[in-house]
């Protein structure tokens, strides 16, 4: 593949997922294979050599693809010497992987067989909520979990409300870090890494959270390039990142009111201020604990 910095994030959640399966009898995936399968062909590689070489765990896999186009593509074929995909076909052709024409939903993680999920949710695509909500799949789980999403939406009629809300206030990686890291907090799972990447000329954020203790212990894991400083993410937001013109609000004598406890509805007849636009404020200093 030529998508260097693709490449890169392919190795990290490859290399996450090593350490994840670490000391485990069982482990199920959730993935997104696209057209690639690269992540999923290192998974089955490392499953291969902890079998025969290493501590043997057992393995399952669930992974859909919406696109049919895509799908038909990576299809195994069952009457033909011809594989359209061969690495689709050498991943569909081991036990215990489904791969099915499918939008990814909570129900399509609820069939894996283990209690411990390593799932990359790559979707490169909007925040939308369905797609956020996965992470309430880890609800009495050990899991690691990796968001990928476009932070340079257009159209945003499919995106997050809360997420759109808090967007216009902040930034999009922000407002999709401070989602994702709100209800990680009340899921008892932790930020591992965030960070923005460019790919194809596309600004993506990934976020990676988990409640497993190998993955929590790794700290090379841990990186966080989402600017929480207010100044940065207006300078960021004249930049290149997303090119919107809005000017910003100036929130900070909301924080110090919020910071001091004074109730809600106080604090939003006195800065005239939404419920919205109060929960992001209380969001942003949520990230900052
Ligand atoms: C970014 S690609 C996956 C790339 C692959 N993980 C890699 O390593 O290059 C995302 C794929 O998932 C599909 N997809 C995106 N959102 C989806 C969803 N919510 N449900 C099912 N498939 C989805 C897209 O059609 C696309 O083929």
């Amino acid at each position: 593949m030529k998508n260097e910095i693709k490449n890169a994030i392919r190795h990290l959640v490859t290399k996450a997922y090593e350490v994840f399966v670490t000391n485990k009898s069982d482990v199920s995936v959730v993935s997104l294979p696209g057209t690639v399968w690269e992540f999923e062909t290192s998974v089955i590689n490392h499953n291969d050599f902890a079998n025969n070489f290493g501590k043997s765990y057992k393995l399952d896999m669930q992974l859909v693809e919406s696109d049919p186009d895509v799908y038909n593509g990576s299809l195994r074929p069952l009457s033909t010497l011809f594989p359209h995909n061969k690495v689709s076909s050498y991943v569909l052709s081991r036990e215990n992987v489904e791969y099915h024409e499918q939008q990814l939903s909570a129900a399509v993680v609820n069939k894996v067989k283990s209690n411990n999920i390593f799932a990359w949710f790559d979707f490169c695509g909007n925040p939308t909520t369905n797609d956020l909500h996965l992470i309430n799949t880890a609800l009495n789980k050990n899991v690691t979990y990796v968001f990928t999403f476009n932070t340079a939406w257009r159209c945003d009629t499919n995106v997050d409300p809360y997420v759109l809300n808090f967007s216009k206030i902040t930034s999009k990686s922000v407002a999709i870090h401070a989602y994702l890291k709100t209800l990680a907090d009340t899921l008892g799972l932790t930020v591992v890494w965030s960070f923005e990447y460019i790919s194809n000329h596309n600004p993506m954020i990934t976020v990676c959270v988990s409640n497993d203790a190998n993955v929590l212990a790794d700290k090379s894991f841990r990186y966080n390039n989402i600017s929480l400083n207010k100044n940065q993410i207006v300078k960021s937001k004249n930049t290149s990142i997303t090119k919107v013109k809005t000017v910003k609000r100036d929130l900070s004598a909301v924080y110090v009111d919020y910071k001091n406890k004074i109730d809600d509805n106080t604090i939003r007849a006195k800065h005239n201020i939404s419920v919205q636009c109060l929960a992001a404020v209380k969001a942003w200093v949520t990230m900052g604990k």
